[in-house]
């Protein structure tokens, strides 16, 4: 069985080197792929979600080599094609669970002049497309019409647009961008709230015509892109789960090292702050064009809830799992509001953590677009699911080092996704 049980423990103490960032490793393999020459990629993450951006450009005919090096074992070399030489692929692409890839391939593929069809598991084919196809089919792009996966595309000869973005998606910029950097002209993206921006940071150094002005995108297309030499940072969004743990499980001490601190992705640190946190920031500095650092964690004596809006949540919209967590465990009611993207995640997010709190014994309401948790609630061990969603799977597991009892967790083998070393790091953390 797929299961783990996890219970209360005294503390967590130790340092962590949290793994590399998932965005950054799917965007890296991306932008080289299409970029002249080969690049370097260090610090890649080896999870199930890029594995999937990998296994797709190669069907794609683009050359990733994976070199074993002691030093670093997650080192790449990918040989970029340039942007006009993908090859047609020979089959279905499988993007497994990955949102990213299906999305951002959509973006790409529809400006290669070949047939493509995109697929992926169960919780991907029932995830949202349209938000993409739309805008692509406005450049006339030749895309099946469909809400959900598989998505089926006759690329090539599409034209430039202005976009003004019903909603605030790094996925979904990331694959106008994509499309945008094949076509002549200038295509400009507007988006309504800013999302993480990692693509824009990135493609300034492969040598992208790109630029950003306040919530405006300019991406100037057919301008040939360079291979680069790029370290991927710590994943900001695992690391959460640690940071999170530490402030809820009395004389916790933990450390965190190169983790990515960039602001595009670090509101969970505002929201902590608010609630009374104990977090210093160290270290600060900038590798590969990305922010990095390390953060001293210790347990305050309490929290107290917050209200967290619309505004925010794309700053911490991977991180609403553990800040559900979270919000049981301080004083006050905690309200969260303007979040209805977390329906459409790996899971429904709202649905996943009001349902398995409650059977732990939190206070939880849904809303249509949020949650309301009334805390300080007594967790109890129970039986519960990650409803096959590497952040439920792990936001739970923290939720069980506070809980009276032992907690069954049904799915465990979801953290595949985006943090393999998931329940060897925490194990080796409590004390
Ligand atoms: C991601 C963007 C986010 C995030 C996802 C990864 C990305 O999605 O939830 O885990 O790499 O661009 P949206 O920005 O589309 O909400």
């Amino acid at each position: 069985m797929d299961t783990i049980t996890l219970h209360k423990v005294n503390r967590l103490e130790g340092i962590i080197i949290p793994p590399p960032d998932k965005s950054i490793s799917h965007r890296a393999i991306f932008f080289s792929s299409i970029a002249n020459g080969k690049s370097y990629i260090h610090n890649f993450l080896n999870a199930a979600d890029p594995i999937s951006t990998i296994n797709a450009f190669k069907e794609l005919g683009v050359n990733i080599k994976e070199e074993k090096s002691i030093k670093d074992r997650n080192f790449l070399i990918v040989e970029g094609t340039g942007l006009f030489s993908l090859k047609k692929p020979n089959k279905v692409i499988d993007c497994g669970n990955s949102g990213t890839t299906i999305r951002l391939l959509t973006g790409l593929l529809s400006a290669c002049p070949f047939h493509s069809v995109l697929t992926g598991d169960e919780s991907l084919r029932g995830r949202p497309m349209s938000r993409v196809i739309k805008p692509l089919r406005r450049m006339h792009a030749s895309i099946e019409d469909n809400e959900y996966p598989p998505v089926k595309i006759w690329g090539g000869g599409l034209s430039p647009i202005y976009y003004d973005m019903p909603i605030a998606s790094a996925q979904v910029k990331t694959a106008i961008i994509l499309a945008a950097m094949l076509t002549e002209g200038t295509t400009v993206i507007r988006q309504p709230i800013m999302s993480r921006d990692h693509t824009e940071q990135m493609l300034k150094a492969y040598g992208a015509d790109i630029s950003v002005e306040g919530l405006n995108i300019s991406v100037t297309g057919a301008t040939e892109l360079h291979a680069v030499d790029i370290t991927v940072p710590g994943d900001f969004s695992s690391a959460a789960f640690f940071i999170c743990a530490s402030q809820i499980i009395k004389g916790s001490e933990i450390r965190i090292i190169n983790v990515g601190l960039n602001p595009t992705r670090t509101g969970l640190l505002n929201v902590l702050t608010k609630m009374g946190a104990n977090i210093e920031k160290i270290n600060e500095n900038t590798k590969s064009g990305e922010q990095i650092g390390s953060l001293n964690c210790g347990c305050p004596d309490a929290l107290k809830a917050v209200t967290i809006k619309e505004d925010q949540i794309p700053f911490l919209i991977d991180e609403f799992p553990i800040i559900a967590v979270l919000a049981t465990q301080a004083e006050g009611t905690t309200t969260i509001t303007g979040a209805s993207e977390l329906r459409v995640k790996e899971s429904d997010r709202i649905t996943a953590m009001a349902t398995e709190l409650t059977k732990m014994g939190a206070d939880v309401e849904q809303l249509p677009d949020g949650m309301i948790i009334r805390g300080k609630t007594n967790l109890k061990g129970a039986r519960v699911s990650s409803h096959n969603d590497h952040r439920i799977a792990m936001a739970l597991s923290i939720a069980a080092l506070v809980a009276e009892g032992d907690t069954l967790i049904e799915g465990k083998s979801a953290v595949d996704i985006s943090f393999p070393e998931f329940y060897p790091t925490l194990e080796r953390l409590i004390k």
